[in-house]
């Protein structure tokens, strides 16, 4: 029997250079999309999953991050003395089971896999999933658990995937793909950062995925790649070469690339626009904006 994924890795060590000057004080995945930081977003979603152990790999001036899953009972008292159950509950979203989560250091960014790498002793011999929470994904039913579900059908490892245009496939790592089954792919290979005109498909990796153990054996092996980083895709491509499978897994849903400044003010239209709270407001807001960019053209 497979066995179940309850625990998750939430690689934040990253420099964040993309978003400098602000993540030079404020940690990327503190950044908010309305009124939640991304960091939120991605534990919502690891919880919908099942997922009971949070491990970050974190790294010098993150200590935002870590505060943000603290408890704070004044805050609380105020909020509970003033009648304002609503807060009070959102509030109770940041908190965290004591012993839930765990952080680990990584003392210099050599790159996504080196990060994954550096949580090997508390993962020990047991699948688990891989969440970047600069990857914000919309969708009914959460990415991870969409991929869980398939993952309780295929076992092995599975990456989610989605269609780029062929000339932003030198962005992802990208699938080379085996047997198109339609939401699951099987694959027999998989490039970081092919040149375009080398890319095998136009299916992309994005920040979710459902590791074995052996991935976790295969980083301790790799060299640098591209880039002269740590890539975890070299070690999942790694066990391809050693015969045991890896699946690509179409989810459904909206990805917003929070990394990049275009994707992270796409993502802050999307979420507000879906808030009921702030709808009315901020569309009028936004058709007066596009009609007076219509009328300065
Ligand atoms: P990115 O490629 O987005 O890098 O990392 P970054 O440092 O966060 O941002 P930029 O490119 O400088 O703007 C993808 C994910 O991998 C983590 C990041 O924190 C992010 O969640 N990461 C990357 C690490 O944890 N350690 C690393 O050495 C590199």
């Amino acid at each position: 029997m497979k066995k179940k994924v309850t625990k998750a890795i939430f690689p934040v060590a990253g420099l964040g250079t993309r978003f400098l000057p602000a993540t030079k004080s404020v940690p990327k995945e503190i950044m908010t999309l309305v009124d939640r930081p991304l960091i939120q977003y991605a534990i919502d979603e690891a919880r919908a999953a099942g997922i009971t152990d949070f491990i970050f790999v974190t790294s010098k001036g993150k200590s935002a991050l870590e505060d943000y899953f603290d408890r704070s009972p004044e805050l609380e008292s105020t909020l509970r003395k003033s009648g304002k159950d609503k807060l009070l509950e959102t509030l109770k979203q940041t908190y965290m089971e004591s012993g839930a989560i765990a952080y680990i250091r990584q003392h210099k960014a050599l790159g996504l896999g080196h990060a994954v790498w550096c949580a090997r002793r508390l993962v020990g011999d047991e699948p688990f999933a891989v969440i970047l929470p600069d990857d914000v994904i919309a969708a009914d039913k959460p990415c991870l658990q969409q991929m869980v579900e398939g993952y309780a059908e295929t076992g092995g490892c599975m990456v989610a995937a989605m269609e780029v245009p062929y000339e932003k496939a030198s962005s992802y790592g990208v699938l080379d793909i085996k047997d198109d089954m339609g939401t699951i792919v099987s694959t027999k290979g998989m490039v970081e950062k092919p040149k375009a005109e080398d890319a095998p498909s136009n299916l992309a990796v994005i920040g979710r995925y459902i590791l074995t153990p052996s991935v976790m054996k295969n980083l301790g092996k790799i060299d640098r790649g591209a880039g002269g980083e740590l890539q975890l895709t070299d070690a999942i491509a790694m066990e391809l070469q050693e015969n045991r499978e890896v699946y690509g897994y179409r989810f459904r849903g909206q990805r917003y690339d929070c990394g990049s400044k275009a994707g992270f003010l796409q993502a802050t239209v999307a979420y507000g626009l879906a808030r009921d709270d702030l709808r009315d407001e901020f569309s009028q807001f936004l058709d007066e904006m596009m009609a007076l960019q219509k009328a300065a053209q």
